[in-house]
């Protein structure tokens, strides 16, 4: 006779983009002629640049002669790519990170939510509130006590340090932040890492979207402040940044500096625990993923940030245009809309889809501090990115 994990019954009864996604095509079921233009899921349009496209070709090949084959790698990945990482996105910011402190894996999603195999179950998890919802469904599987940090338009959207009376144990923090597209200043980041140092807190920084940082102020990694690597696990991905969501890789950095309070090395941890339940990236993918740092794989996919960027300054300005408040859009994918005439997410959501026939993800299904808001992403095409610009302003917002 065997028992579920009981913590699952805590959870809500679909996964939050499921239930979008669920609920977009019962609409265009209902409504085969609608021309939905999907802003919800943060899912890219381009296509892999052609650096990555001729390393999985040249790679696949490879396969086919046993001189060239490649079986079982390094479970933490293949040095081709870690030194380009290291070389590329920390040490051209003047941060050393050494070679065995970079774990490849099949996406940050996945490290995000097995990162809690080395946490207690009693830690005290905070977690801002709206979020990316990895971070709190995967606490409540646990069963880990959480806090939540509301952020809304009140404090700009950045999360206040907790109360002396309910001290977390490890934070999440993303930035540039889903959902709401609005990013910390290396003077914020800087308040966390004290805090954290000071009280022995764990920093788990997602940082996802870096790449579409404008602002000079706004930090791309955690360790470019000082004492980070004392504190904090940084969280990578190419899903955002060269189109990787459906070929799946990412990467995650565990610095040795990173010590638990009954003097555990964090590092030394992933690493057992990714020997143990991960067999790595495979290795095709990771040579399109060190493509990428070619002189061309740079242009390429600088290319395609900058393609997205234009459309989350399209969609920000279409969206105030049509008279709502909206936030992000300028370091991020990302634009959060408030509802208007206060209107729940999900009103607004619904309405959206049928009167305007743009599908976005309501604010509320990141959590409760999210209500009354919508987030809409620039990963569509140019055209619909305008077209949808258009249609918003059918809504007649006074
Ligand atoms: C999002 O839309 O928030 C993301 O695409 C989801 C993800 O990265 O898993």
């Amino acid at each position: 006779m065997f028992k579920i994990n009981d913590n699952f019954r805590n959870l809500t009864e679909s996964y939050l983009f499921s239930q979008v996604g669920r609920l977009i095509a019962e609409y265009k079921q209902a409504h085969p002629d609608a021309d939905i233009i999907r802003m919800g899921i943060g899912d890219v349009t381009l296509p892999l640049c052609d650096a990555a496209v001729q390393a999985l070709i040249q790679a696949s090949r490879e396969q086919a002669k046993p001189e060239t084959f490649v079986g079982y790698g390094p479970e933490q990945g293949h040095s081709f790519l870690i030194d380009c990482i290291i070389e590329h996105d920390y040490l051209s910011r003047g941060i050393a990170i050494e070679r065995d402190e970079v774990f490849v894996s099949d996406g940050a999603k996945s490290d995000i939510g097995n990162i809690g195999d080395l946490l207690s179950v009693d830690n005290i998890v905070a977690i801002t509130d709206p979020v990316y919802p990895v971070y709190l469904d995967t606490n409540i599987m646990a069963g880990r006590p959480i806090i939540l940090l509301p952020c809304v338009a009140e404090n700009d959207f950045a999360p206040s340090l907790p109360s002396e009376s309910e001290t977390p144990d490890v934070i999440y923090l993303c930035y540039p932040n889903n959902p709401t597209g609005v990013s910390l200043t290396r003077s914020q980041l800087t308040e966390w890492v004290e805090y954290a140092r000071k009280n022995g807190l764990l920093i788990l920084f997602d940082s996802a979207y870096e790449a579409y940082i404008s602002h000079p102020d706004v930090p791309h990694s955690i360790y470019e402040i000082e004492g980070a690597r004392e504190c904090a696990i940084e969280f990578r991905s190419f899903s955002k940044t060269a189109g990787f969501t459906g070929l799946r890789c990412g990467y995650t950095v565990v610095p040795k500096e990173l010590v638990s309070t009954d003097g555990v090395m964090l590092n030394k941890l992933w690493r057992r625990r990714q020997c143990t339940k991960f067999n790595g990236a495979s290795y095709v993918v990771q040579r399109a993923a060190a493509a990428l740092y070619t002189p061309e794989g740079r242009r390429q996919v600088r290319e395609s940030i900058e393609y997205y960027k234009t459309n989350a300054a399209t969609l920000l300005k279409g969206v105030r245009e049509a008279g709502l408040i909206a936030y992000g859009g300028v370091d991020s994918p990302y634009v959060w809309i408030k509802a208007p005439d206060g209107m729940t997410s999900w009103d607004f959501f619904n309405t959206l889809l049928d009167r305007c026939h743009i599908a976005g993800t309501p604010g509320v299904g990141f959590g409760e501090a999210g209500e009354g808001y919508l987030r809409l992403t620039a990963f569509n095409t140019i055209e619909n990115t305008i077209e949808a610009s258009r249609r918003l302003k059918l809504l007649n917002i006074k």
